[in-house]
């Protein structure tokens, strides 16, 4: 075997041998923070993946896709510094500084832009992307993660929020996660900027603010007090914007509630929650004042979800971003959604042992007594799997004892056995690995039964 290597010298290999570069042997394992899929893991992510368009599809949203590879200014104008440092940006070969998608709101909000005329509203989409950023790899984040994206444009509703809480709550139910595994916890970005102002923060500081405040689940009060004082806000005010942990939206509207803002967002807040019990959601929302988010784009309602025994990273995030379509040159329209990342749901449902048993791989297996049965036994494989049904056999002609080991493994529910004496008459012997019984019929017969 040939092979080109970096210095555009070429050198012969033995095929099979591991491929080696002058001295450098090359690992069989990932990147930091890079995932293999083996079978095992990968129909976890195909379990996941199925039930989130299941629940997508319920909710009456439709699939789209983007490229995996945009333009570097798409993110670093309308992300936020925390993703924009960690994009995987590079210069192509064509010049153009590009970045592979750290998230995909803002392909998403550039889709729409550019036929957002031509699009009836408001319009539902969801995808499931896969991202990339450099971040440090830990328990729950990794460099590279999917995620299913839940977006809606063109409505300002309360309605439509709750409706988009509630597909991301029922994506999780749909995998058999309860009220006792996961809470969504929700608040208002326009709420939490227009109090912050009223506590003294200056609008200029509210997105160190938020970025301080984001942080809040994770660090102490101590590191948030010192984050939101390093940014320039008085430590009178940030020991108020500390104090918003505890308050309601009673205490809110006491203290702010003259100011229209305040009162807008609160009454929104309120018929937020009237409309998430109505639709059966009281046990899974809760109020916390302190959540903002670290994006920068949101505009009202933000909410993210979050296991229930706080032993992993959020599961979801999402709000409102009601300018973005605009800031990426569409038309002024109204958007929410959110993302639910595969890595911390994968490592939740572990945890609750919401893992699938391992699905069969073969519906039957043709067993072949020697090797001159081998013909008959092809044509009886490759007729039922012309009808659909996933076959095996065993391609060395080995003992009928290890064919029927090999049948065993595979989890087929029939095996179907073809000796000298069965090729004479046309005919095989059906057992069922449920029940060992075991019939004798015509391979005609079997045909008919199948598919
Ligand atoms: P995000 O909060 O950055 O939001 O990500 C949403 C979810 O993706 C997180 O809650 C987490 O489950 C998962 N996730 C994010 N980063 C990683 C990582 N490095 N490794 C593993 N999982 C990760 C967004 O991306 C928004 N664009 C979501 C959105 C859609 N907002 C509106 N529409």
């Amino acid at each position: 075997m040939e092979c080109a290597c970096p210095a555009g010298r070429r050198f012969l290999l033995p095929v099979g041998q591991a491929v080696s570069y002058i001295g450098v042997l090359m690992t069989t394992s990932s990147l930091p923070g890079f995932r293999d899929f083996y079978p095992a893991d990968l129909a976890l992510r195909t379990h996941i993946f199925r039930t989130w368009r299941t629940v997508a599809r319920r909710y009456g949203f439709v699939e789209y896709d983007g490229p995996p590879l945009e333009s570097l200014d798409l993110y670093t104008r309308k992300s936020g510094e925390e993703i924009v440092g960690q994009l995987y940006g590079f210069t192509d070969q064509g010049g153009r500084e590009v970045a592979l998608r750290p998230e995909m709101t803002p392909t998403f909000a550039r889709m729409v832009a550019a036929r957002a005329g031509g699009l009836p509203k408001p319009i539902k989409w969801f995808s499931i992307p896969q991202l990339f950023r450099y971040e440090r790899p830990q328990k729950g984040r990794l460099r590279e993660h999917f995620q299913l994206n839940v977006d809606i444009v063109g409505e300002t509703s309360v309605a439509s929020d709750v409706e988009v809480v509630a597909a991301a709550i029922d994506m999780l139910r749909a995998l058999g996660l309860g009220s006792a595994d996961f809470v969504a916890r929700y608040s208002d970005r326009t709420l939490i900027s227009a109090v912050l102002q009223e506590m003294g923060v200056p609008e200029a500081l509210l997105p160190a603010a938020f970025a301080a405040l984001d942080k809040a689940d994770r660090e102490s009060e101590q590191w948030v007090f010192d984050r939101l004082v390093e940014a320039g806000v008085g430590e009178l005010e940030a020991k108020r914007v500390l104090a918003l942990a505890d308050m309601d939206l009673a205490d809110l509207s006491d203290q702010f509630g003259a100011v229209a803002a305040v009162e807008e967002s609160l009454s929104r807040l309120r018929q937020f929650r009237e409309q998430a019990e109505a639709a059966g959601l009281a046990e899974f929302v809760e109020l916390d004042l302190r959540l903002v988010r670290g994006l920068a784009y949101y505009t009202g309602l933000v909410f993210e979800i979050w296991d229930r025994r706080g032993k992993f990273r959020a599961i979801c995030g999402g709000g409102r971003y009601d300018d973005l379509l605009e800031a990426v040159g569409g038309p002024a329209l109204p958007a929410l959604g959110f993302g639910m990342g595969d890595v911390v749901l994968g490592e939740l449902l572990r945890d609750r042992d919401l893992v699938p048993d391992d699905e069969a791989t073969l519906d039957d297996f043709v067993i072949h007594v020697s090797e001159a049965e081998l013909p008959a036994a092809l044509r009886i494989v490759h007729s039922l799997r012309a009808r659909g049904r996933r076959v095996g056999f065993d391609y060395r002609s080995r003992s009928v004892g290890r064919q029927f080991k090999v049948a065993n493994q595979s989890g087929a529910e029939r095996v179907i056995v073809v000796g000298p004496e069965e090729v004479e008459r046309d005919e095989c012997v059906v057992r069922s690995m449920g029940t060992g019984d075991e019939v004798r019929m015509d391979v005609a017969d079997l045909f008919s039964g199948a598919g």
